[in-house]
């Protein structure tokens, strides 16, 4: 039986999108401008609001092993501040749906697979990001999965391909031997509008046996 899909789409945050919203508007406006349903039961169950004035705020990642400083609103996306506030930029992870529904996305965050367009760029902070700008080893060779994805031709337009190598890889460190149906189960939540299933299947078999020593 293959295991519960792991990815969490909107991963527990240091601050909830209550706890954002309560603490931009306690900074914006000078008032706690909640709405009573969104306010805590009691300020004994409330639990500590950290605040974000609105714009710009230096933000550090950890991205591919590496720090990366860059400026994003506390609105932006892991995704965006990727693409669009990284310098240089990291486009590798794709942006497509913008609303957690397609996986082009997918990065990983300490070990597990994420939709990055569900996550705030601040919530990534003190974690481990992986792109699949690192998803080759350190001296430049591809991860298995992406020479399967090759030597199969398991891809036509691109666009879902990082995210299909994102979500598959993060099943393959936690089980090399993961059966066909359980990988299929990791990247359930990945579309591909090019209809290229069928060589995405054979890639994660070959990845499977090149991990096993098998071929
Ligand atoms: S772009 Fe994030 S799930 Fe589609
Ligand atoms: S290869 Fe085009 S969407 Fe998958």
């Amino acid at each position: 039986m293959p295991e519960e899909n792991e990815r969490d789409p909107a991963p527990k945050r240091g601050v909830s999108r209550r706890q954002f919203f309560k603490g931009v508007g306690v900074v914006g406006a000078g008032t706690a401008l909640v709405p009573d349903a969104l306010a805590p039961e009691s300020a004994e169950a409330a639990p500590a609001v950290a605040s974000f004035k609105p714009g710009k705020h230096a933000l550090t990642l950890k991205v591919n092993g590496h720090s990366i400083t860059l400026e994003a609103e506390p609105r932006t996306s892991l995704l965006y501040a990727l693409r669009n506030n990284a310098n240089p930029p990291l486009t590798g992870t794709k942006l497509v749906c913008d609303l957690g529904a397609c996986g082009a996305c997918t990065v990983h965050i300490d070990g597990k697979s994420a939709y990055s367009c569900n996550v705030l760029a601040l919530d990534a902070v003190g974690k481990e990001i992986t792109t699949v700008e690192g998803l080759a080893g350190a001296d430049g060779k591809l991860h298995p999965l992406q020479e399967a994805f090759i030597s199969k031709d398991a891809l036509m337009c691109g666009f879902c391909t990082p995210g299909f190598l994102m979500a598959i890889a993060a099943q393959l460190k936690k089980h090399p031997a993961a059966s066909l149906e359980e990988l299929k189960h990791a990247c359930a939540g990945n579309v591909c509008r090019c209809g290229t299933y069928p060589r995405i299947f054979e890639a994660m078999v070959e990845t499977v046996q090149k991990m096993r020593g098998g071929a």
